[in-house]
């Protein structure tokens, strides 16, 4: 009678771990790419703004860009390789300080950028060097084609 018990305890306890890591990948796969299209939505914004010189309201979107990319480092463990249609490509796993160092860059650069735009004589060569640059390097070698 016991033994039957604690079967069951022990079956019950498993099944639940299964589907709340089931559960986590999920929500990680889901959480990068709300980030990432966030970050995307405020890059077109910074674009935007760049172009009729409004520096101020681009800064604080600048921030939120590299704050992403910071929380994105802890975006990408072992267990979220695949599903939930990821594009993460393997090579991220098989080469993660790199990946992480790219991350780490693009998120500095948004700081960078905050700063050169207050002196930057062409807003558009800046912004290409310090943000839009990073995206192509680091999709080229760990995003799936789209
Ligand atoms: C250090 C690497 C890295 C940098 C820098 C980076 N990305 Fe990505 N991006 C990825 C990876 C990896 C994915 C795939 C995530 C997934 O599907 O799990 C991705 C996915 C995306 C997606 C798709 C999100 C979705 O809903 O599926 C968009 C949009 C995107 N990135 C835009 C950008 C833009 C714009 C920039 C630059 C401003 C950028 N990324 C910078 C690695 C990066």
């Amino acid at each position: 009678m016991f033994k039957i018990k604690t079967i069951v305890v022990a079956t019950f306890i498993l099944i639940s771990q299964q589907l709340y890591a089931a559960q986590s990948v999920e929500e990680i796969i889901k959480g990068r790419k709300a980030m990432f299209s966030e970050n995307y939505q405020n890059a077109k914004k910074i674009s935007i703004l760049l172009k009729s010189k409004k520096i101020e309201e681009a800064k604080p979107l600048m921030k939120k860009i590299s704050d992403n990319y910071k929380k994105l480092l802890d975006y990408f463990p072992e267990n979220t390789k695949e599903g939930f249609k990821t594009e993460a490509l393997p090579s991220i796993w098989e080469n993660k300080d790199e990946f992480n160092a790219l991350m780490q860059k693009a998120s500095d650069d948004m700081l960078k950028l905050a700063k050169a735009i207050d002196t930057a004589d062409d807003l558009r060569a800046v912004q290409k060097e310090l943000m839009w640059s990073n995206c192509s390097a680091c999709h080229s070698r760990f995003r799936a084609p789209h």
